[in-house]
């Protein structure tokens, strides 16, 4: 089931943490080939602009941020921070005319909820400053952040999202002493139902043989959803406590993708125990990772591939997603979701 590699656009995507914005800070990412300079002004608010200087090139995020205005490191050309607009070119003598007013980069609209900064990608820029949807909400997320894990991977971003929604590689790929071992392998029956913009497995009570969960203490539920462009979210919930793990698959271009993992909770037990959890995230990412630089040497055979019920189903429903999210932005409708609730059925 070869895909056409292509993005989801028109949709906001996670684009950085913001306690690692500072104020005066810029930081450089590129999302769906996108390069963008993602700061923080002064006065907290943040912006996002194509991080490439219309003179000659050079990338904004190595310049310094003047109030409302970033200084190309290059020729010291000024843009304002909020609509891109060319304000100052200072090689300019007081009797020429200043093309500055003719010149503009690219601003992006940007959001920060809590501690996730969005941006929003669109196809045409001319709908660029317009965003008919919000980003998603995540009420946890205004905690800080216990840990922040980033991995990048040599694969399209579709290659890491049916990676990270698939049930069936966990029992084989991250078998380990601390999380699961093969002998515990066990027939699943789990409900998924439609969400915006994507699905959730509803709230469950987790594996029985998952030993992480155990140490939160008492009877914990947990929901784990997913919506488009990337973002898998799993709720934790002991009563009144909660932990919130974020990841964002965030394409860079074609063949490369970042994959960000933070942890919001306000369990005590999940801070104290930050070194071991932060280093068995590292060690669950970084199997995902070589799993994916192994089947990189294999796909660039483009050997077509099986998606078969119920495991691959959400893998499945991430293709059927994608097609209908461009397809409705083609047509200018409203998105339909294409998931149907259903109960899935595998061993894991
Ligand atoms: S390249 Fe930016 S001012 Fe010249
Ligand atoms: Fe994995």
């Amino acid at each position: 089931m070869a895909q056409k590699p292509t993005f989801v656009e028109d949709i906001w995507y996670f684009a950085a943490i913001g306690t690692e914005l500072k104020p005066g800070g810029m930081k450089h990412v590129t999302i769906a080939g996108h390069p963008l300079v993602v700061g923080r002004k002064q006065d907290g608010n943040v912006f996002a602009l194509r991080d490439i200087c219309p003179h000659r090139a050079a990338p904004l995020s190595a310049g310094k941020i003047h109030g409302d205005t970033v200084e190309c490191p290059y020729h010291g050309w000024r843009f304002g921070l909020g609509d891109g607009q060319c304000k100052e070119i200072p090689s300019m003598c007081a009797d020429q005319t200043s093309p500055a007013d003719k010149i503009k980069v690219r601003a992006y609209p940007v959001r920060e909820d809590g501690n996730l900064i969005w941006v929003y990608i669109a196809q045409d820029k001319r709908y660029a400053g317009t965003p008919k949807i919000d980003p998603p909400q995540f009420p946890m997320a205004a905690k800080k952040p216990v840990f922040i894990e980033r991995l990048r991977l040599n694969c399209h971003v579709d290659h890491a999202v049916i990676g990270l929604m698939d049930p069936a590689h966990v029992s084989f790929l991250h078998r380990q002493w601390w999380w699961r071992t093969g002998g515990s392998m066990h027939e699943k029956s789990k409900k998924f139902e439609p969400r915006t913009r994507g699905w959730a497995m509803a709230s469950h009570a987790p594996s029985s043989n998952s030993l992480g969960y155990k140490l939160l203490g008492g009877k914990p539920v947990t929901e784990i959803a997913f919506r488009l462009p990337g973002i898998r979210t799993e709720d934790i919930r002991v009563g009144k406590k909660s932990l919130l793990s974020f990841t964002a698959v965030t394409p860079i271009d074609e063949n490369n993708t970042e994959i960000t993992q933070v942890f919001f909770t306000d369990f005590a037990i999940v801070k104290v125990l930050k070194p071991l959890i932060k280093k068995g995230a590292s060690i669950f990412l970084n199997q995902d990772g070589d799993i994916i630089k192994l089947q990189a040497e294999c796909l660039k055979h483009d050997p077509g591939l099986l998606l078969i019920d119920d495991a691959d189903q959400q893998a499945k429903w991430y293709y059927l997603l994608k097609k209908e999210w461009a397809k409705s932005r083609k047509e200018g409708r409203d998105f339909v979701n294409p998931v149907k609730a259903k109960t899935l059925r595998w061993r894991s």
